[in-house]
């Protein structure tokens, strides 16, 4: 309710500056007691994937807190579990500004933000600080200097790192900003890539005496064949889940329109069937031998619960709460209680 009348004033700024000013109310209110969890996010039927207990399926995407510095306001809105980062080893700037536009008629974003991020100490900090308890999953990318070849050392190194207080790890190899990241969904890459992680998982799991869930994020950019291979690689090297979809590189839906050709990846309203068509494709594919968490577009309780029914166990939402405010989380908790 107050975000109608709190969302023009926020979309008369510049939208990364917008972004900055509602984490900071948000925080505010949440120290306050102004922000607690809606009771229909403990209604939900809680389930396990990924061996993990979840108290509702729904999820905060990774990229709103890259660094982990809102972790108590963003639990207090009621989320099942929380994704922080892209987090890379060292910190690094991004992309120069602007670099994260608004489609308003298409309820859509386009980003090109490039992993902007503390690095990994200053997150391990912040998630310290929060004395969170609940599901965080870590997502890790690598450094935008760090040549493609040796991406593999990135990603080892921020696993090593944050490992510890990560519920949940995700490989972030589908963002469109990093330079030839997206390479490393290929098959060869991607074999080599896992295998090295899921020897450090296994490894880092035994010291800490449990299994550290490792999910892969991937684009939706991908024909079937792709998506086929990948699916069989990720089970075939042991992990745990795939997250579909990261952003899109495909203008559909947005022609025309300003800011539409501006460079990034696509979010929102515009990316929600193609995002249920790869969920449902990896779903069918899979047939549960690995569960699918579905992120693309979701703005609703019925585009919430078409994510779920086309095969995905836990989902995800980022550009919806840009459109639709806190109270979204609200909306899609009753809807599945
Ligand atoms: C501004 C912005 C920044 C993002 N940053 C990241 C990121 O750092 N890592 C990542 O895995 N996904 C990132 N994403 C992708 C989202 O997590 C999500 O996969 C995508 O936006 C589709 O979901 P949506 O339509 O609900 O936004 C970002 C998205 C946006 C809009």
């Amino acid at each position: 309710m107050l975000y109608e009348f709190t969302r023009p004033l926020l979309f008369a700024l510049d939208p990364e500056r917008a972004h900055e000013m509602s984490l900071a109310g948000l925080d505010m209110a949440q120290r306050l007691g102004l922000v607690t969890p809606p009771p229909s996010s403990q209604l939900v039927a809680a389930r396990t994937v990924m061996g993990l207990s979840f108290p509702n399926p729904l999820g905060l995407a990774a990229g709103l807190d890259k660094n982990a510095a809102h972790i108590p306001a963003l639990a207090a809105l009621g989320f099942g579990f929380i994704e922080v980062g892209t987090v890379t080893p060292r910190p690094q700037p991004g992309n120069p500004r602007p670099r994260l536009f608004r489609l308003p008629q298409a309820q859509a974003l386009i980003n090109r933000m490039g992993f902007n991020n503390g690095g990994v100490d200053a997150l391990l900090s912040n998630i310290r600080a929060s004395g969170h308890r609940g599901i965080l999953g870590i997502n890790i990318g690598k450094n935008f200097d760090t040549p493609i070849e040796r991406a593999v050392d990135d990603y080892l190194l921020a696993f090593r790192r944050v490992h510890g207080l990560a519920s949940y790890v995700t490989i972030n190899i589908s963002s469109p900003n990093t330079r030839d990241l997206r390479q490393l969904q290929g098959a060869g890459e991607l074999r080599a890539l896992l295998g090295s992680l899921a020897r450090l998982r296994d490894e880092c799991g035994q010291a800490q005496q449990r299994h550290i869930p490792i999910a892969v994020k991937i684009a939706p950019d991908l024909s079937d064949a792709e998506l086929d291979e990948i699916a069989e690689t990720l089970v075939g090297e042991g992990m745990d889940a795939v997250i579909a979809t990261n952003t899109t590189l495909s203008r559909q839906g947005v022609e025309g329109l300003a800011h539409a050709g501006e460079a990034g990846g696509l979010s929102g309203l515009p990316l929600r069937q193609r995002s249920l068509e790869v969920v449902g494709h990896l779903a069918e594919r899979l047939r549960g031998r690995l569960p699918v968490i579905g992120v693309g577009g979701i703005s609703d309780a019925a585009s919430a619960r078409a994510m779920l029914n086309a095969g995905a166990s836990l989902i995800q939402v980022y550009s919806g709460l840009i459109y639709r405010g806190p109270g979204l989380v609200d909306e899609i908790c009753r809807a599945l209680a």
